[in-house]
């Protein structure tokens, strides 16, 4: 029997999670939506069979015809309807960030831990990306040596004029290399610095971009993320580790190249939609048959809360020009994998 969902907030991702359950993927359905915005909520519904509004987040996830919850509505709403699905003893899967602040993660892993039961799995799609999952792999079975530095590029074509702050190259963006470091490494981050290079003239007004982001593990490795989100020419994302005996990158996900006239050229994706989709489908593909099969993997709450953590003392290093120390809490034996 198909996992029935019910969907809060219908965005764009809610959306594109909609589109990807109900015509891409295996074993799950969309039974309910809310979002704080009804109209939408009811255009959205309209375009689905069977499925009903709720007029707010809690009637959704008491509905007895939704298995499981899946929140895509803003940051700073995720607490509150995370908590709540976990109260109802429903999976909920939970689009990054899991909650703005390191402390509303700290109280949704409390919320879990409560129950004893892994309930959350946190948007980090990256790591459903088959180059990082051929990166990882390895990592761990090839033997390169100890990995020693991490080379990364994360590259937007623009921003939005209005809206984007400097503080969101890191929060939205950098978010995702400092979970993925954490995941490829098996290890936590223990300090971050900023640095702010020369301001690219395509930046919207008050926009410091690009930035370098460096992160060090507990091991000592150190990473570099350059974080340009102006960069105009497409969405590039790059990542290299530097091992021992010899190194691992991404390689580039142009499907042809072509040669012509002297000259060599590929794709280069247009919209992190347009480079992720796959590892999207296979996130929430992995999402559905866990929850099938009563199971919860993926990126944990104890994830989300590092990840936020991390985040924090990157903002501190960019406001204050100083290396930060991480201060992670010892992991909780739940979360241990
Ligand atoms: N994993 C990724 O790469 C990725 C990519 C894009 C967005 N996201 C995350 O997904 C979430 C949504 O992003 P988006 O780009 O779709 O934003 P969006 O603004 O397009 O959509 C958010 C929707 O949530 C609704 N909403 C807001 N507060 C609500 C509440 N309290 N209850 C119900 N609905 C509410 C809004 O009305 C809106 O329809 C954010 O957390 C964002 O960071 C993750």
């Amino acid at each position: 029997m198909d996992v029935r969902v019910g969907v809060i907030g219908v965005g764009m991702i809610g959306q594109d999670h909609i589109r990807r359950i109900t015509q891409v993927l295996t074993g799950g359905s969309v039974t309910a939506v809310n979002d704080v915005d009804a109209a939408r909520a009811g255009q959205v519904a309209a375009g689905l069979p069977g499925a009903h509004t709720h007029d707010t987040a809690a009637a959704l996830i008491a509905d007895d015809e939704v298995d499981a919850v899946l929140v895509a509505s803003w940051g700073p709403a995720h607490e509150e309807q995370v908590v709540a699905a976990i109260a109802a003893g429903k999976p909920v899967f939970c689009e990054k960030p899991l909650a703005p602040s390191s402390a509303a993660c700290q109280r949704i892993m409390d919320a879990e831990l409560a129950t004893g039961r892994r309930l959350v799995q946190v948007g980090f799609m990256r790591r459903y990306d088959a180059g990082y999952r051929a990166m990882k792999a390895t990592l761990d079975d090839v033997g390169l040596g100890a990995p020693l530095l991490m080379h990364c590029a994360h590259r937007n074509p623009s921003v939005p004029d209005y809206g984007f702050t400097t503080d969101m190259i890191i929060s939205d963006s950098a978010v995702h290399e400092i979970d993925i470091v954490r995941w490829l490494f098996g290890e936590e981050i223990v300090a971050a610095s900023v640095l702010t290079p020369r301001r690219t003239s395509h930046a919207p007004d008050g926009l410091q971009d690009p930035l370098i982001l460096l992160l060090e593990t507990a091991s000592g490795a150190l990473v570099d993320d350059e974080l340009f989100v102006s960069a105009r020419y497409g969405y590039d994302v790059r990542g290299e580790i530097v091992c021992e005996t010899g190194t691992v990158a991404l390689a580039d996900v142009s499907e042809v190249t072509v040669r012509t006239a002297n000259r060599y050229s590929g794709r280069v994706p247009v919209d992190w939609r347009d480079r992720f989709i796959r590892a999207y489908d296979t996130e929430l593909q992995e999402w559905l048959d866990a929850v099938a099969a009563g199971t919860c993997t993926g990126p944990t709450s104890w994830d989300g809360f590092a990840a936020a953590v991390v985040t924090d003392a990157a903002l501190e290093a960019l406001h204050t020009g100083q290396r930060t120390a991480v201060s992670l809490p010892e992991r909780p034996e739940f979360y241990a994998k």
